[in-house]
């Protein structure tokens, strides 16, 4: 039984299928209709969520089965004090696949453990959230026709982004790609990321500038500063703001740059770029739908 925890779980062969079969999905609709028919997918949100949660319940729909879950903590028995392996347990004699969100770090990765059936890491506090990455990934091959050969800036809280730690993990493997971390240095990417690229001698520059550095872009992917992560309020006041993509900025930005966020965005991007050819972040999360019923389908074997 696989489980998708990390996106490492996944080969690079297995993501270019995934990826290929949800561009198949994207256009053939109707191939797909009854391919979960009986199943049941469990989403088990214990922190908020609008496009993973009902991206993966539209997901599951479109192919034919049904969907149960939770949308918040406090509607489950968690409030009562029941451990994260206790509720995967019980869950796991209802469904037949589990999609798990949860503030703690690691927490996939306990309900893996004990499950008996696949389960999907739909993001563990600031770790890890590899559907989003294979939704960007599908967009950046949809995009640049490639995975490789180009540079990508990473902007705003790189720090608590758990987004940014998934994608830096799967794009380390494709061929002559440029990181550019773009961050106050309060909301750096972690070491434990940045080992990552070490490791396999990869180049990245770590800059403040977002203004000097976007003409060097070929994609930027900005990120929400993580409110619900900081410890200190005061200190998220002061950091919300420090990166507001606009109009403006973008004149200086190749003419074919690809800007992604995996949204929800606070004031990052503001609304007058989304008329812009280069945003495309509604693309994204169009995609997020085709690539987890692919993903679905691929975890229960029936692809
Ligand atoms: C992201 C998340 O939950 O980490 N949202 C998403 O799933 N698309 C990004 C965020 O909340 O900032």
């Amino acid at each position: 039984m696989r489980n998708l925890i990390d996106i490492t779980d996944l080969s690079t062969c297995e993501i270019d299928n995934l990826i290929e079969v949800a561009e198949d999905i994207k256009s053939n609709k109707e191939k797909y209709l009854d391919k979960c028919k009986g199943k049941q997918l469990a989403t088990l949100f214990f922190e908020p969520s609008t496009r993973t949660r009902l991206s993966f319940e539209s997901a599951m729909l479109s192919l034919g089965g049904s969907v149960l879950g939770f949308s918040s903590a406090s509607s489950s028995s968690t409030s009562k004090g029941e451990s994260i392996a206790d509720t995967i347990r019980t869950v796991g004699s209802y469904v037949d696949i589990i999609s798990m969100r949860h503030p703690q770090e690691g927490a996939a990765t306990i309900a893996a453990n004990v499950s008996k059936v696949p389960i999907i890491n739909a993001g563990d506090g600031s770790n890890r959230h590899p559907t989003q990455t294979l939704t960007d990934l599908m967009t950046i091959k949809s995009e640049k026709g490639k995975l490789s050969n180009f540079c990508i800036g990473m902007c705003g809280d790189l720090k608590y982004g758990r987004t940014v730690h998934s994608l830096v993990a799967a794009l380390s493997r494709y061929e002559n790609i440029k990181y550019m971390f773009i961050s106050p240095k309060e909301l750096k990417m972690p070491e434990e990321v940045l080992s990552i690229l070490k490791e396999k001698n990869i180049e990245y520059q770590e800059v403040e500038s977002l203004e000097e550095n976007i003409s060097k872009l070929d994609i930027l992917y900005m990120t929400r500063v993580q409110q619900e992560r900081f410890e200190d309020k005061l200190e998220y006041e002061r950091l919300k703001d420090v990166y507001i993509l606009n109009k403006e900025k973008l004149k200086n930005a190749k003419s074919d740059l690809t800007i992604l966020h995996p949204l929800p965005r606070v004031n990052e991007i503001s609304e007058d770029v989304d008329m812009d050819k280069r945003a495309c972040y509604f693309k994204q999360v169009e995609n997020g739908k085709y690539i987890r019923m692919a993903l679905i389908l691929k975890l229960l074997q029936i692809i």
